[in-house]
């Protein structure tokens, strides 16, 4: 598949720490997610968390149930020995989100952050939102983050869709209900700023 060969490629030839998505630390996406599931034994999925640095901070905050999907396997290879031992703590799935086979009404919190942008196509984003609506449990908390209607058009050199939130929450549909939004200007490694939107839901009961 074009894009996973994409996403291995870019992990395999970039520092995780040189991609203009990096951050430290996703301080938006760490309070939102301690707003929804205070309990750390909330079953957490970061959807796309890439080699991203999320997963070291739910565990260093005592998040003992997480799952980091990712379509490269070389991006969690990046993530899995950047945390040594405690990688074992943590469940690695490399899986496509549009199509991969996650277990029934099993999650708390479903994140993404910079992934769902990337589905141009209709089709795609359907069957994601299909998988949020099999994976979530019933009253499960969603969290995604977007490039804003000001971000970039392009990510990674692919085209992107750009949303406010209520347009990511248009996408989820009337299962979800919105909660909350936060705006964020994103300063990539190299100093240029991107527009973030993050959309809550909350998926009903
Ligand atoms: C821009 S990066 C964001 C990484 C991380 N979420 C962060 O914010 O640091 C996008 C990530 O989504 C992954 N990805 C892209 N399309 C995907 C898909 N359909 N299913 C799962 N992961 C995907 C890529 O491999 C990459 O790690």
């Amino acid at each position: 598949m074009v894009t996973k060969q994409h996403w291995e490629e870019v992990y395999s030839t970039k520092p995780s720490t040189g991609v203009s998505w990096y951050a430290p630390h996703l301080v938006h996406s760490i309070q939102l997610i301690e707003r929804a599931a205070p309990d750390r034994d909330a079953r957490i999925i970061d959807v796309g968390g890439g080699a991203g640095t999320l997963v070291d901070d739910l565990l260093e905050r005592g998040y003992r149930s997480l799952t980091v999907l990712d379509l490269s396997e070389e991006a969690l290879r990046v993530a899995r020995a950047r945390l040594g031992a405690r990688a074992s703590e943590v469940v690695w799935l490399p899986a496509d989100a549009t199509t991969a086979e996650l277990p029934a009404a099993h999650y708390d919190v479903w994140h993404d952050r910079a992934v769902f942008h990337f589905l141009t196509d209709s089709g795609d984003r359907r069957r994601y939102v299909e998988n949020v609506l099999r994976a979530v449990r019933p009253g499960g908390h969603v969290i995604v983050a977007t490039f804003g209607t000001e971000g970039p058009e392009r990510c990674s050199g692919l085209d992107v869709v750009r949303y406010d939130a209520e347009g990511i929450h248009r996408e989820f549909g009337s299962l979800f209900r919105k909660v909350d939004s936060v705006h964020e200007v994103h300063a990539t490694p190299w100093g240029s700023e991107q527009e973030f939107v993050y959309c809550y839901c909350l998926k009903l009961e």
